[in-house]
C-alpha cells in the first residue's frame, strides 16, 4: 500500500542458511550461541559443548532416537586422539575369530571410520525422512562410535549394561593435531587457520566437542565411579604398550584372550594389522574417501607422542599447561 513501509525480507544468519537441517534442528540452533568455526560450518555451543551446525542434526537424532543393547560396545573419543586406530583395534579384536586370514582382513580394504561408524556423525546424520539408521546388518555385539560427551549421550546408553571405552590424549597434541586437521579440511579458498588464532578458540574451549578438558572430565569422573562400564584410555598409553592395553580392552569387552591366542601370537598380529605404518600404507587409506568426502589420509598424520614440540611456542605450552591443571589435575587427571 502507497506510504506504508516494506516488510524487510527475513534473511537468516548463513548457519541456519544450510539446506540439510531440518526444521526443528534450526530451531534448536536459533537458541544457542553461534561461533564462527575452524572449518566451513559454524560452531554451536548445546549442553555445553560445541558442535558444527551440520551435524547438530545427527547429535539431536542420535539422542532422541539410539536405543543401546546392553550388549553394545561404544567407543567414545575426543576428536584427534586417535579414535581411528582405537576403531581398527577394536574391530579386529571382536571379530578376531571371523577374519582368522589375515590376508584378507576387511581393514585391508575399508578405513576403520567404515567398519566402526560414528553415530551422530554417519548413522544419524542427513536423516530428517528417516531418522531411524537400519541396524540389521550390524551383528552382536554390535560396535559403534561418538564423540559426544558424557552429558548428551542417549539416555539408553547410561542407562544399559553396554560398554564405553573412552579415548583422551594429552591436549596439546590433541590441538596440533586438530590443527592440521581442520586445515586439511579447509577449502583452498578459505586459507588456513593461523596457529595462534586456533589455540586461542581451543583455549576458550570453542573447537569440535569442547572444551577439551570438560570432555575428558565429564568421562574421566564417570570412569572413577563406574569402572566396570567405563573404560578410560590415552594415547600415550597406547602408544607405550599398546599389548598390554590391547588385552586389557580385551577383557573389559568381555572377549580376553586365551592363553593359546596369546601362544600364538594373535596380539601381536592383531597390533601389527592396525598399526600406523600397515594402516597409512594401505591403498584404502591413501588414495580413499569417506562419504562424508574426507579424504582417508587426513587420518593419518605423524602418530607420535610430544610432537607439539614441534609447534607451540613456550608461551602457549605454559597456557596449555595451566588449564590442565586448572581444571584436571585438581580431579586427579594428569598428562
Ligand atoms: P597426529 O595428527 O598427531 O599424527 P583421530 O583418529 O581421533 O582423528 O586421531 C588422529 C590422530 O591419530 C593423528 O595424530 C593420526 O596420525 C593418529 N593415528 C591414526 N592412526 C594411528 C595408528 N594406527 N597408530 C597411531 N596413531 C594413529
Amino acid at each position: 500500500m502507497p506510504g506504508e513501509a516494506e516488510t524487510p525480507l527475513l534473511v537468516l544468519p548463513k548457519y541456519l542458511q544450510e539446506n540439510e537441517l531440518s526444521q526443528e534442528c534450526k530451531e534448536v540452533i536459533s537458541s544457542l550461541p553461534v561461533e564462527q568455526g575452524w572449518v566451513a560450518s559454524h560452531l554451536c555451543q548445546y549442553q555445553g559443548f560445541w558442535h558444527s551446525t551440520r551435524q547438530m542434526q545427527g547429535v539431536l537424532a542420535c539422542q532422541k532416537h539410539f536405543q543401546a543393547h546392553d550388549t553394545d560396545i561404544i567407543l567414545v573419543t575426543t576428536p584427534k586422539s586417535g579414535t581411528t586406530w582405537l576403531k581398527a583395534l577394536t574391530f579386529a579384536l571382536l571379530n578376531r575369530n571371523k577374519y582368522q586370514d589375515l590376508q584378507t582382513h576387511p581393514l585391508l580394504t575399508s578405513s576403520p571410520h567404515v567398519l566402526v561408524p560414528f553415530l551422530e556423525l554417519d548413522l544419524y546424520l542427513d536423516k530428517e525422512e528417516n531418522p531411524l539408521p537400519d541396524f540389521t546388518s550390524f551383528p552382536s555385539p554390535r560396535l559403534f562410535s561418538t564423540h559426544l560427551p558424557y552429558v548428551s549421550l542417549p539416555k539408553s546408553m547410561k542407562e544399559s549394561t553396554c560398554k564405553l571405552v573412552y579415548l583422551c590424549r594429552d591436549p596439546k597434541d590433541t590441538f596440533v593435531s586438530l590443527w592440521h586437521f581442520t586445515n586439511r579440511l579447509r577449502l583452498k579458498n578459505m586459507g588456513t587457520n593461523s596457529l595462534e588464532d586456533s589455540f586461542e578458540k581451543f583455549c576458550r574451549g570453542v573447537s569440535l566437542y569442547g572444551p577439551f578438558w570438560d570432555h575428558v572430565l565429564g568421562y574421566w569422573k564417570q570412569n572413577l565411579e563406574n569402572p566396570e562400564k567405563i573404560m578410560f584410555l590415552r594415547y600415550e598409553e597406547l602408544k607405550a604398550d599398546p599389548a598390554l592395553v590391547l588385552k586389557e580392552l580385551a577383557s573389559f569387552i568381555g572377549s580376553p584372550f586365551s592363553k593359546e591366542e596369546e601362544a600364538n601370537g594373535l596380539v601381536d598380529d592383531i597390533l601389527k594389522l592396525c598399526s600406523f605404518d600397515n594402516l597409512s600404507n594401505l591403498e584404502v587409506n591413501k588414495n580413499g574417501k569417506l562419504l562424508s568426502g574426507e579424504e582417508n589420509r587426513a587420518f593419518f598424520r605423524r602418530g607420535e607422542v610430544g610432537d607439539w614440540k614441534n609447534y607451540l611456542t613456550l608461551e602457549m605450552i605454559e597456557q596449555l599447561n595451566a588449564i590442565v591443571k586448572e581444571k584436571l589435575e585438581v580431579h586427579g587427571l594428569k598428562f
